[in-house]
């Protein structure tokens, strides 16, 4: 997918470089070749030893290097690149980028390009939210700069908010994106004039996670989905463009930035917030509903009372999918369900397709050996009204590109 490009990483001085050390291994991994600019706050916090060691090349991070300048001049370091990529971008670096700075090796780089700049920023929620920064964001998006994060959740100085660095694999996703279609990564606040963004205007609805049916106050019924694939696939699809809403079960996973995230517990709960969520043009359902619930929910914790254990009456919770499919003028565009199989998978998939009355499902085999709920690899069959693809195995993120760029293209075709 990246195989020969070739990415100028400049890695500033923010506490999220340590994640850069796993992106560059990514990179690499996927065919890219990735060379690294330190700057002086950036070596504070990785050496220039693990950046050579895993880019496999060597680090630079002075400009007034006479041995580098004869060999690779700032200038060329900054042209003999497919795209730079900010990784952690800090305050700093971006003030300096939006006001034309150029007093080190890597600033000097970034001013002197004419390729495309992605940053990813990462700082202190207050830092993020600072008047200064948010023109200096908004100069950088005027200027055609890409921008991929930062998300929510805690935070290394103890504080929760916005400015967490995008995960390497938020970044991969964004990188892989740009160089598929030229597609901006998304940007809560626009991204780059004149670019392609295939699922610009359209709006999507994802679930994801599992639900969980209350037996009493303190117990309930739940099963093993992480909500990693309705994730990637809400991340993907916002990648493209597409005004996304999230309705998520309980799961470890953090909000994904520039979606709107709407937490719910029960089946009935996600069925509420996908009505409220309608029109949409397309719906993925990937979240791992209860079939049933307890019928009746005790009011207090079940006691052991010697008379054995309580018999629990379950009910069917109703059908998220196929209520959808059945949304009459509100149903989804294209509308797509998730079948999670531990035998027979594309036979029992094609069935639900025809019952739920969907337009493609993905099925996937989520029996114990294959390690799909909680893992990060998926193998997916789409099953839609021609057959059946067989997908090889990919990581939950490459399901989530390939299944957005599918929807990009269907609903393009459909004008
Ligand atoms: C422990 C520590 C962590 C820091 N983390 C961040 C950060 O995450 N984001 C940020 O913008 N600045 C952070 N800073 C401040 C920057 O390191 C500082 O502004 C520095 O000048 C940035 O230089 P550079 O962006 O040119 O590399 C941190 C400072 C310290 C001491």
């Amino acid at each position: 997918m990246l195989s020969n490009k070739r990415i100028l990483l400049i890695v500033a001085g923010g506490i999220a470089a340590y994640k850069t050390l796993e992106l560059i291994r990514r990179l690499r991994e996927r065919g890219a070749s990735v060379r690294c600019i330190l700057t002086k706050g950036g070596a504070q916090f990785v050496t220039p030893l693990s950046l050579a060691a895993l880019s496999g090349t060597k680090v630079y991070d002075d400009l007034f290097s006479l041995t580098d300048e004869a060999e690779m001049g700032h200038i060329e370091l900054s042209r003999d690149a497919d795209l730079l990529l900010v990784a952690p971008a800090t305050a700093d670096i971006l003030a300096k980028m939006a006001t034309g700075m150029a007093d080190d090796l890597a600033t000097t780089a970034l001013l002197a390009t004419d390729k495309p700049v992605l940053v990813a920023p990462a700082m202190n929620v207050r830092m993020w939210e600072h008047a200064a920064t948010r023109i200096n964001i908004e100069t950088l998006a005027g200027r055609g700069v890409l921008r991929v994060g930062p998300g929510a959740g805690d935070m290394a100085c103890g504080e929760f908010g916005e400015g967490r660095m995008a995960e390497p694999d938020e970044i991969l996703g964004a990188i892989e994106a740009f160089f598929l279609g030229e597609v901006a990564p998304v940007t809560p606040s626009g991204g780059a004039p004149g670019r392609t963004r295939t699922l610009k205007g359209r709006k999507a609805l994802v679930t994801s996670g599992p639900t969980i049916e209350a037996i009493d106050p303190v117990r309930y019924i739940a099963n093993r989905s992480s909500g990693k694939q309705g994730h990637a696939i809400a991340r993907a699809l916002a990648g493209l463009g597409a005004e996304t809403t999230l309705v998520s079960g309980p799961t470890g996973l953090a909000d994904p930035a520039g979606i709107s995230v709407i937490h719910v517990e029960s089946a009935r709960e996600m069925l509420a917030a996908c009505r409220q969520a309608l029109p949409v043009d397309v719906a993925v359902c990937a979240a791992a509903v209860s079939d049933w619930r307890v019928g009746e929910e005790a009011g207090q914790k079940l006691k052991k009372n010697g008379g054995g254990p309580p018999a629990l009456a379950l009910t069917e919770n109703p059908d998220i999918l196929k209520t959808l499919g059945e949304a009459g003028n509100l149903r989804p565009g294209l509308l797509i369900g998730f079948a999670a199989e531990t035998e027979k998978v594309v036979e029992h998939a094609k069935a639900k397709r025809k019952k739920k009355g969907a337009d493609w499902i993905l099925a996937n085999d989520v029996s114990p050996a294959t390690g799909t709920f909680g893992g990060d690899a998926n193998v997916i069959h789409l099953i839609d009204d021609s057959g059946v693809e067989d997908w090889p195995r990919m990581s939950k993120e490459e399901v989530a590109r390939r299944l957005a760029q599918r929807i990009a293209e269907n609903i393009a075709a459909k004008g």
